[in-house]
């Protein structure tokens, strides 16, 4: 299907309830292709009639791979951009172009130094203008678009507040090229590409809502479950300038590329029986019935047959019914996810257990994408693993060492140094020098330098301890640790990691060495670029077919993003309030990581409510897991 033409093609029975045109794509590459591909149509047709494209462009993650197509398309196939002029969204105000994170910076790095484009077709807005130049400068912006022509095809991505471009909350359908004020939430997402949302600058200058409703076509993209509730705002809800990607209903040519996460929340994907006829399997039935379990405010077991009729999905019932035999099967559907066993009950009968009860005790493997994960997603588990007397392994995949603030590595250098001053300097010359060295890199580079690889090091090796301190409160030995460090993070930054065939070999050799009987690993791949995806990745592209993995089960924890939903837990390990505890001690263990990333009991208590509300028993807390199978996603 062509992502450029027909535009006003009649709608399908399921994309009723969509209000944009909406194309889903099983995976953000393969949208990405094909959006390149007809890009690359564009060009060569007006290169061919010697005429000009103009081109508005996004950045942060989203847009990465369809530059990498771009890029690849140029110097494999001899696409030219020297017919192309491009105008950006937006810039953060504040930042010189050279800056490390401008968006100047960015497009040059992730495109324009990789294509041929001319210096002089490349429009970005200035964020260093003095503030009384402001206004002039965001008038000649929108004039040299109107000069070029009006803009053919504008590129977006979309925030979690609904902006596109810069646009947050409260920007008017016809507001032009301006400062704004970032909205809370936007700078917050950018914390980790500033360490830390202190960082951030506060003020952006923006093409409008208005500049970008003028483009002749519009595409948004959006991947990973993190934008999902944000994309059915905008798609399927009110136009409002509370989300401003929704104005993209009232354009005549736009398209939102998504990828298969972030249409999850689509009515056409989270309640296929609204919008048309399904097929009423084990897993269908069980999302019905908790759905309408929580839309009536009663456990799944009191749901009557009126109900289910009243609510369009008496359907259910024709096929399954009546009402309490699908209840009663969901019930217990749920109940049997429920174990304090995580590892498998021994000399139990497995039949409706999450996990098999042989071999016992198992090999596990859990692996960590930066040290705190593991501990955030499972520390209850772990601990549970441990005292039932399974072989527990925690293979912590990065140094993490980002995470870490100058203030603790300072601290750590002046320790040594004053230790070694102390002894006199006798046999600690070289701890002394160690010390001052990185107390001297550290005041060289400033607040906001690439930390050298010395610091980055010393980082690492905090983060060490402290995961050592956590794994201890759950009951783990030193020895039971691995620290991979593996070279991607090494070598990167936060959403410009880009994985190496040497990562993926650390985790097969891991793989083959141990051939665990179970494996825990991280299922936060909402953001597809975050670092945890990243590692996820890494997992999937190292675990062999066949062999030991035919007796193996692979559990996916989720950390700090979106819980896991009533009818996705395939395990449910419930904790009492001392376990819950338990797991807050550990974390507390991590001191040189920001406090957010590690407030997870409050989301496993939100998860054990979650069971209660459908008519389970009650617990302080639950850590949810759900089952991978390989393929099942990547
Ligand atoms: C970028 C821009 C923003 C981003 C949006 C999504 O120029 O204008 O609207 O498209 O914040 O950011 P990512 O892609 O990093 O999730």
């Amino acid at each position: 299907m062509s992502i450029i033409d027909s535009p006003g093609k009649r709608q399908t029975q399921q994309e009723r309830f969509e209000k944009t045109r909406t194309l889903i794509y099983p995976d953000s590459s393969q949208a990405s292709q094909e959006l390149a591909a007809e890009v690359a149509e564009l060009i060569r047709t007006r290169q061919g009639k010697g005429e000009r494209v103009v081109l508005g462009l996004a950045t942060g993650s989203t847009p990465v791979p369809f530059y990498r197509e771009l890029i690849r398309l140029h110097r494999e196939e001899g696409l030219s951009f020297s017919n192309v002029t491009t105008f950006n969204l937006d810039e953060y105000y504040g930042l010189a172009g050279d800056h490390r994170e401008s968006y100047c910076q960015f497009m040059r790095d992730q495109l324009f130094d990789h294509i041929d484009i001319p210096e002089e077709n490349i429009n970005i807005p200035d964020g260093t203008v003095p503030l009384d130049k402001v206004y002039e400068s965001c008038l000649a912006y929108e004039a040299r678009i109107e000069a070029a022509g009006g803009l053919d095809l504008q590129i977006l991505g979309i925030g979690r507040t609904g902006h596109i471009g810069f646009n947050e909350p409260g920007s008017s359908k016809d507001s032009m090229t301006r400062l704004i004020t970032l909205d809370r939430v936007t700078r917050q997402d950018a914390a980790a590409d500033f360490l830390g949302v202190q960082n951030v600058p506060r003020f952006a200058v923006t093409m409008g809502v208005g500049t970008i409703l003028k483009a002749k076509r519009l595409v948004l993209m959006a991947w990973g479950e993190n934008k999902a509730e944000i994309v059915r705002e905008a798609v399927e809800g009110t136009v409002t300038d509370q989300v401003s990607a929704s104005f993209l209903q009232e354009h005549d040519n736009s398209t939102f590329l998504v990828d298969a996460a972030a249409a999850s929340k689509l009515t056409r994907r989270s309640y296929p029986w609204l919008v048309g006829s399904v097929e009423w399997d084990k897993a269908m039935t069980r999302r019905a019935v908790i759905w309408l379990s929580r839309k009536l405010e009663k456990p799944v077991l009191k749901v009557i047959e009126e109900e289910y009729n009243e609510n369009v999905v008496g359907e259910l019932l024709t096929a399954a019914g009546p009402a309490y035999q699908v209840n009663i099967g969901v019930f217990n559907q749920l109940q049997h996810t429920i174990t304090g066993w995580p590892g498998g009950k021994p000399d139990a009968d497995d039949t409706n257990r999450p996990e098999r009860a042989q071999p016992h005790p198992k090999r596990v493997l859990i692996f960590s994408p930066e040290p705190h994960d593991a501990f955030v997603g499972m520390g209850g588990t772990i601990e549970r693993l441990v005292e039932q007397g399974h072989e527990v392994k925690i293979a912590i995949q990065t140094s993490g060492n980002l995470r870490v603030s100058d203030v603790a590595a300072y601290k750590f250098a002046s320790v040594v140094r004053e230790m070694a001053e102390l002894i006199g300097g006798q046999g600690w010359e070289g701890q002394l020098s160690y010390a001052n060295d990185i107390i001297g890199q550290l005041e060289e580079k400033g607040e906001f330098g690439i930390d050298p690889e010395r610091v980055r090091k010393l980082k690492g090796l905090i983060l060490r301890g402290e995961a050592r301190d956590a794994a201890r409160v759950c009951g783990v030995v030193d020895e039971a640790l691995t620290f991979l460090d593996m070279p991607f993070y090494e070598a990167g930054r936060y959403r410009r990691f880009s994985l190496t065939d040497a990562d993926v070999d650390i985790i097969a050799s891991l793989l083959e060495n141990y051939q665990p009987h179970q494996i825990y690993v991280t299922g936060d791949v909402a953001d597809p670029s975050s670092l945890q995806a990243l590692c996820f990745r890494a997992f999937a592209n190292a675990i062999p077919e066949g062999g030991w993995t035919t007796d193996c089960r692979v559990w996916l924890y989720r950390g700090k993003e979106l819980s896991l939903a009533g009818h996705e837990i395939d395990m449910a390990v419930p904790m009492s309030p001392d376990q819950l505890g338990l797991k807050s001690e550990s974390l507390r263990k991590f001191q040189s990581i920001n406090a957010d990333e590690l407030e997870t009991p409050e989301r496993n208590r939100e998860t054990a409510r979650e069971y209660d509300r459908l008519g389970m028993a009650e617990y302080e807390g639950i850590e949810a897991f759900q089952r991978w199978c390989q393929g099942s996603f990547a």
